[in-house]
């Protein structure tokens, strides 16, 4: 797509799943691509199979690296035109009282801390060049509740607050501040969530068709490519037989 050619796209989180698709299709648009996440092989094998269609530069990193803001700087060379936030998890699914603490704080520092430090790292550089475009990994988490998500909902929820301020803070300055907010999508997530038990995560999407990380990469290339007048504020998504986190119909 000739709108994005060149342009200069930092994703977090691109070793797996949304991020690892929206990498693969935005690639294939002609874009710079700079990757992060904390796997090394998988960051390789994405860019492997993105080929020479276009660059591609990776950077193995823990978001929560105290100095992630200066290793992005190095990274980019200051200079990113769209920002992919995505990099998130989900940590357990019990109830509060069950929860672990650590888990609970891997979630708010990965989920919020992280989040919002790399936008606060790059929102001042895309001023300073006369603009760019944030999509945010947020959930349908982020507008709903559900037992035994009180920490992960509370993150997206914290998510979709950061956005819609930044949007209301950035509004006319060629800023275009965006949200993404699925439903269930088949990925490693579950994997993650149930910390590597595969029964339990393939349980999650057993009977039911979920939407695939393609079908998100889709949603941003739409977001994306739309004149620079148009902003799409938020996309909330979900498999047709999900209604809400805890509605879901299974043959
Ligand atoms: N799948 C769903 O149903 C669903 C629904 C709504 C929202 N989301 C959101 O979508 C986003 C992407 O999730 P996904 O479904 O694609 O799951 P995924 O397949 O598990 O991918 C998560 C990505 O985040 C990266 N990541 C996690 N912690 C990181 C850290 N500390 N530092 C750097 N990278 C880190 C992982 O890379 P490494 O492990 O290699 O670091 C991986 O690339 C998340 O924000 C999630 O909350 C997912």
């Amino acid at each position: 797509m000739e709108k994005l050619k060149n342009k200069r796209v930092l994703i977090t989180g691109a070793s797996s799943g949304i991020g690892k698709a929206a990498a693969i299709l935005l690639g294939q648009q002609g874009v710079e691509l700079f990757l992060l996440a904390r796997r090394e092989e998988k960051l390789l094998e994405v860019k492997r199979l993105i080929g020479d269609k276009t660059k591609v530069e990776i950077l193995v990193a823990d978001v929560n690296d105290k100095n992630i803001s200066e290793k992005l700087a190095s990274f980019t060379s200051e200079k990113v035109d769209i920002l992919i936030n995505n990099a998130g998890l989900a940590l357990g699914r019990d109830k509060v009282d069950h929860s672990l603490w650590e888990d609970m704080e891997g979630m708010i520092q990965t989920n919020i801390t992280a989040n919002f430090r790399i936008a606060h790292t790059i929102v001042p550089w895309m001023l300073k060049a006369g603009g760019g475009d944030i999509i945010n990994l947020c959930s349908i988490a982020g507008h709903h509740t559900y037992p035994g998500g009180a920490i992960y909902c509370a993150t997206k929820h914290a998510v979709l607050a950061f956005t819609r301020a930044l949007r209301e803070e950035t509004a006319g300055k060629n800023l275009r501040v965006m949200q993404i907010s699925p439903g269930m999508v088949d990925t490693d997530f579950s994997t993650v969530r149930f910390k590597g038990n595969s029964e339990l995560a393939d349980s999650v999407y057993q009977g039911m068709e979920p939407l695939l990380a393609e079908d998100i990469a889709e949603m941003m290339l739409f977001m994306l490519s739309r004149p620079r007048h148009v902003v799409i504020d938020e996309i909330i998504t979900m498999p047709s037989a999900q209604g809400s986190p805890t509605t879901v119909v299974r043959k």
